[in-house]
């Protein structure tokens, strides 16, 4: 199912056969290394799993970005569901592959989803977790408008996360 377009992409649900195709982005040791390790195979398996959970029981989560002209998968990115500080929050999340970073997809489509959330799933919030040493992810949260709210710790391993965020005019 397609959920937006913009110039160059194309998001749209996951689905159990994108996994070859997600294994080299989440599980990339480089690309993964803000995050506690990176993703096996069967953790990408069940990463999926959690985002068809999400579309059923939420309406959203994280999708498929794959190239208009060639249909490559190169990603993900949209909302979730995330808990901060005890307080039900809706994050803004993107993973690209280290083959198609720097090029602006993740900033491309953080700015559709964004604009989308506000004005198709009528939300008037949304936030972004990022590490303050992920350069490159909070350069995409400030690319599309966010601000830092606050930081707080998050995760498994409760780092530091900065609070992005950014709401509807
Ligand atoms: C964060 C991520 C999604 C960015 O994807 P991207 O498509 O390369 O992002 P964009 O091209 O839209 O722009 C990213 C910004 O980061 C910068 N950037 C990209 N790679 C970088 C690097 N290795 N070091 C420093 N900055 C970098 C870009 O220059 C750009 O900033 P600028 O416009 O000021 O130059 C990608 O690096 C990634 O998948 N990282 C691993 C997963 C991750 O950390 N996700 C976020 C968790 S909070």
């Amino acid at each position: 199912m397609t959920i937006l377009k913009t110039k160059r992409l194309a998001l749209r649900e996951f689905r159990r056969d994108d996994l070859e195709f997600l294994v080299p982005v989440l599980g990339d040791p480089y690309s993964m290394r803000f995050y506690p390790h990176p993703l096996s195979p069967a953790e990408c398996e069940t990463w999926i799993e959690r985002q068809l959970h999400r579309y059923e029981s939420e309406g959203f989560g994280l999708w498929a970005i794959d190239m208009q002209d060639t249909g490559a998968f190169v990603g993900d990115c949209g909302p979730t569901v995330q808990m901060v500080d005890g307080i039900r929050e809706i994050e803004l999340g993107w993973h690209v592959h280290p083959a198609y970073q720097n090029r602006g997809i993740a900033t491309e489509a953080a700015l559709a989803c964004r604009d989308y959330a506000f004005s198709e799933l009528g939300l008037k919030r949304l936030i972004a977790l990022v590490r303050p040493e992920n350069v490159p992810s909070c350069r995409v949260a400030e690319k599309i408008d966010m601000h830092i709210e606050k930081e707080t710790h998050h995760g498994s391993k409760g780092w530091v996360h900065r609070v992005y965020v950014t709401a509807r005019s």
